[in-house]
């Protein structure tokens, strides 16, 4: 009698056993450490609004003192105003020629700069497409005579701050990108000549006084 009673009773809690542990289970029960658990991670375009208050310690800026990977170490010296625009034709392509990969720069022309300034850098793009597109303002030739005397510092200071109607391209070039961009355009318009020689004839010294801006 009391072995059957027993054996009832094993039977009983061997199928409350099996009905408890099948089917999907909802609750992720206690969490023994929920740091580990949970990621603090910030995600992907999530919004950066009180993480501080969540326990989250997000600034966006990299660590101080450190620099990305393939930065290039140039400073711009000069800011965006007249004054900077007139002294930007002292600096120079700090690129080494030789290291230029032309063929990235002609597809980063393309991309960022040929849709107004043309794909045969003749400021004819489908941006303008002979003043039928829709970019309300006519963007420059390459190949007329003031944007060939414009030396590469000039460009560089148009391109970074952007001018009139062109909008700036630091963000979407770095530094480096915007150097090679340039050398290529002066490359074409010299016909396949070599880079970074129409400011050097004329190019005085660097103004070190003037304000440094980071860019
Ligand atoms: C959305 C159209 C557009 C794009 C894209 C564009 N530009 Fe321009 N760009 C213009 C216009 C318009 C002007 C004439 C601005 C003015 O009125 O002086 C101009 C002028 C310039 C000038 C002459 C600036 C000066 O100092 O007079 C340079 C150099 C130049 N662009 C380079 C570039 C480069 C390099 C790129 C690609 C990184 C680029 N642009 C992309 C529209 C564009």
């Amino acid at each position: 009698m009391m072995k059957k009673l027993w054996s009832i009773a094993g039977l009983a809690a061997l199928v409350l056993l099996v009905v408890s542990c099948g089917g999907p289970r909802r609750n992720p029960g206690r969490a023994y450490m929920p740091d580990m658990a949970y990621s603090r991670a910030y995600e992907t375009y999530a919004s950066t609004e009180n993480l501080k208050a969540k326990g989250i310690n997000y600034t966006a800026m990299p660590v101080s003192g450190t620099m990305a990977r393939g930065e290039m170490l140039f400073t711009y010296p000069y800011a965006n105003d007249s004054a900077g625009y007139a002294n930007s034709s002292n600096v120079k392509n700090p690129l080494n020629p030789d290291s230029i990969d032309m063929v990235e720069a002609e597809r980063k022309y393309l991309i960022y700069c040929g849709v107004c300034h043309g794909a045969k850098l003749d400021g004819n793009g489908p941006l303008w497409k002979d003043g039928a597109g829709p970019f309300p303002a006519a963007p420059k030739s390459f190949m007329a005579d003031d944007m060939k005397k414009m030396t590469e510092g000039t460009m560089y200071h148009s391109v970074t701050y952007g001018k009139n109607t062109m909008g700036s391209y630091a963000s979407q070039l770095n530094v480096h990108d915007r150097w090679g961009v340039i050398a290529y355009i002066k490359k074409k318009q010299g016909g396949g000549a070599a880079t970074a020689d129409s400011a050097k004839a004329t190019a005085p010294k660097m103004d070190t006084a003037a304000v440094k801006t980071g860019k």
